[in-house]
């Protein structure tokens, strides 16, 4: 302290103090909170009423191409992840389709594709771009089930940016309902948060309470058997979603 208030002056001095005292505040308020939400299932600030306020008066004109890192990390995902892990030709459910950034290359490898999302202003501007394609259906649901779709009827699921913000609650839920509408056989690719609240910086990102052993926990718990999570993926790894901490789960029934 002594070194500092030579340095900088003892009004500067009391500022940083009082700066380390409030920020190791914020952390245990903010643990506290998270201990909260763990203990009680509770939705925090990922609830479906939030994720609905959020994205259905989100400014879609960028098509949700302002969350693409780059042109090659979008297309790195769409050959060597989508295309690897889902297989062409099938019924396809995305959830969380947005403004369609991940439907178009969905609908050009699938035989049919449901895409359902919380927000009726995203299922517009889907329905509005992909209008002249004959193999899509359209569902605005409640954020936690997927009511309109028949059982065993989806070979395999995608939904990526999206996971990311929904409660371990909720998640909960679609897996269960996702186990209800997949074929055995069927595959799905998640991408979720990774460290859920342990570090103070996914607020950043507005990251759920998930973890990735959380998320591990959940599949078996509905019959669900995972088979990778990871960060990143290329040559070298070249690409990833670490920037929030995430991780991308694929798992099959
Ligand atoms: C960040 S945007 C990502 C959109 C698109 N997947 C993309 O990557 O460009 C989140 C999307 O997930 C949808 N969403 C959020 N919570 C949801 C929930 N609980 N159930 C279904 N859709 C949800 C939003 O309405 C929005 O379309």
């Amino acid at each position: 302290m002594t070194r500092y208030v030579s340095a900088n002056g003892l009004r500067w001095s009391a500022y940083a103090a009082l700066f380390g005292v409030l920020t190791r505040a914020n952390h245990a308020v903010y643990q506290g909170m998270v201990r909260l939400e763990r203990q009680h299932s509770l939705s925090g600030r990922n609830s479906v009423e939030n994720n609905y306020r959020v994205w259905d008066e989100w400014d879609w004109s960028r098509g949700g191409e302002e969350w693409t890192h780059s042109e090659e990390w979008k297309q790195s995902l769409i050959d060597e992840v989508m295309r690897v892990q889902l297989a062409p030709g099938t019924t396809v459910l995305e959830i969380g389709p947005g403004a369609g950034r991940w439907t178009e290359p969905l609908l050009e490898m699938a035989a049919h594709l449901v895409v359902v999302d919380l927000s009726d202003r995203c299922i517009e501007v889907c329905q509005e771009r992909f209008a002249d394609a004959p193999n899509i259906e359209f569902h605005v649901n409640d954020g936690r089930t997927l009511a309109a779709l028949a059982s065993d009827s989806i070979d395999g699921v995608w939904s990526f940016d999206v996971f990311v913000h929904i409660a371990p609650p909720d998640i909960d839920s679609y897996l269960g309902e996702i186990h209800r509408v997949m074929r055995k056989g069927g595959r799905a690719v998640i991408h979720h948060a990774r460290d859920g609240h342990e570090h103070f910086e996914a607020e950043a990102g507005w990251r759920s309470g998930m973890t990735a052993a959380m998320f591990a926990e959940m599949l078996r718990k509905h019959g669900l058997t995972p088979c990778a999570q990871f960060d990143s993926w290329g040559p070298g790894g070249r690409f990833n979603v670490r920037r929030h901490r995430d991780v991308i789960s694929v798992f099959t029934k």
